[in-house]
């Protein structure tokens, strides 16, 4: 992993670089159904999975487009999820996240997204975007509390398991925004 690895924290949640450690975590937040729901991970979701998202993601910090990290108690140092950085063009990237079932409920998806959403404005990102499934009203409050706005609806924008067509809300922040 190279040495460019960053730790993000508020005092309430650390984000780091995954660990190998951390799969048998990942492996148990992912036996969530809304978690199989709303995001596109393997179905079923096995112990192999977990390995591969934990080696693939902690590879990201080798090059420059992707940037993981794992949401973790500041205080305990226990894994509470999972947030990702996807550069989709010079000024713009994506955001994607999950909170495993026993942590929600508490801000720790809001914390981790303003931690990475001031990080990538002072990076010199511009437009930060998310999008959820029409359904996922608590991803859809997450990025109104880290201070994204509602843009709109793309329709059939991504296909589900079985080919069907699904829409999507995004959420943007341009640099300039008030802050969430
Ligand atoms: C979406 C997710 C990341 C939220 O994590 P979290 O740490 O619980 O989020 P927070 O505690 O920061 O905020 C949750 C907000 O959603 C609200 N919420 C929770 N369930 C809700 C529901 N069913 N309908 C509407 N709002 C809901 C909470 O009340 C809170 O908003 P509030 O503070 O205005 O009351 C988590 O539920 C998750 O991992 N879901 C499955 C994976 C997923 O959907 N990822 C995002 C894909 S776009």
């Amino acid at each position: 992993m190279g040495a460019r690895s960053a730790v993000l924290s508020d005092g309430v949640v650390t984000l780091r670089a995954w660990e190998p450690n951390d799969a048998a975590a990942v492996f148990r937040a992912c036996q969530d159904a809304d978690i199989q729901r709303f995001l596109p991970v393997p179905r079923p979701y096995t112990e192999a999975s977990a390995r591969d998202f934990v080696a693939i993601r902690r590879a990201d910090w080798d090059g420059d487009e992707e940037r993981s990290f794992a949401i973790t108690d500041a205080r305990t140092g226990e894994v509470l999820g999972s947030i990702a950085r996807h550069r989709r063009a010079a000024h713009r990237a994506e955001f994607g996240y999950w909170v495993a079932a026993q942590a929600r409920g508490r801000g720790v998806a809001t914390r981790a997204l303003r931690l990475m959403a001031d990080w990538s404005l002072a990076a010199g990102f511009i437009r930060l975007e998310l999008f959820t499934h029409p359904d996922n009203h608590a991803s859809g409050r997450v990025a109104e509390r880290a201070g994204f706005t509602r843009e709109g609806l793309r329709r059939a924008w991504n296909l589900d398991r079985d080919g069907n067509p699904e829409d999507a809300i995004f959420f943007v922040l341009v640099r300039g925004d008030p802050p969430g």
